[in-house]
């Protein structure tokens, strides 16, 4: 039995991986802002839950900091905000999501990393967006290559303390966060579906999480063509 910590576990991809991994045996720290999902899911056998918002230093200190050794952190928890008007540049919403996406992760970090075994593993939640620029996420996008960036240089230099970084880059899940979306997601899956595929990887120990691989690796071709193509692409797509 492993004890896994799981931020933003109140809601889509989360609560799934809360649910496989307690179904799997595991016993499972469940963290959120959302009162009444974190009292439903500290019903089950083998969860405990934390009420804490990660753009809280201080709670994330006075909460995550005295926990006992885990087997794996999974960071998680996150927002997506779209930037409508370029030229009219939302400052707030740019560092809105930054924090919850990134600084967050930092604070994150601070308290676990500590108390993560000998052995054990890291997982950042990034995002497939990420891998090329897309129209109106200067702010998500941003908030995730910085992910992407923070889980390989983590890679490197935890492993002398014996520690797996993974970076999951999910492309579109159907969740809360992308419910809002006012577009066509492509090759959408459900939660169940990317908590499997995370697990997967997981128990395989890989760097590179990402899924589903049609979509994905669609995506890292693309991104290896010159930047002035993927923008005459875009244009062309945006005029549609
Ligand atoms: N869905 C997708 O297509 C997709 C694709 C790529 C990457 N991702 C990434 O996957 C992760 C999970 O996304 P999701 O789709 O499952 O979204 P979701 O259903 O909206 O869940 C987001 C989770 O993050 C938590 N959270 C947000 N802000 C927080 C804060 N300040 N403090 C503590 N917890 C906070 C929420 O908890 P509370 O509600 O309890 O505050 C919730 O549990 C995110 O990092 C997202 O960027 C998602």
């Amino acid at each position: 039995m492993k004890t896994i910590l799981i931020t933003g576990a109140t809601s889509g991809i989360g609560e799934a991986l809360c649910q496989d991994y307690q179904k799997l045996g595991h016993k499972i720290i469940a963290c959120g802002r959302n009162t009444e999902k974190l009292a439903r899911l500290s019903t089950y056998q083998n969860i405990d839950c934390i009420e804490v918002d990660v753009c809280v230093q201080q709670q994330v200190n006075e909460k995550l900091s005295d926990l006992g050794e885990l087997d794996m952190v999974i960071l998680n928890a996150g927002s997506c905000e779209y930037i409508d008007d370029a030229k009219n540049f939302d400052g707030n919403l740019f560092a809105r999501v930054i924090n919850t996406n990134l600084i967050a992760m930092g604070y994150c970090l601070e308290a676990l990393l500590p108390q993560i075994c000998n052995g054990g593993q890291l997982a950042l939640v990034g995002s497939s967006a990420s891998f090329l620029p897309f129209s109106r996420a200067q702010a998500y996008g941003a908030s995730k290559a910085g992910v992407a960036y923070l889980a390989r240089t983590l890679a490197l230099d935890l492993k002398k303390h014996h520690i797996d970084v993974s970076l999951i880059s999910p492309g579109f899940v159907k969740t809360p966060l992308t419910d809002k979306n006012d577009f066509k997601m492509p090759m959408q899956i459900s939660a169940q579906q990317a908590a499997e595929e995370i697990i997967n990887g997981l128990n395989k120990r890989q760097f590179d999480i990402h899924f589903p691989k049609k979509f994905t690796l669609i995506l890292k071709t693309l991104a290896l063509l010159p930047d002035s193509w993927w923008q005459a692409i875009s244009a062309r797509s945006l005029q549609k």
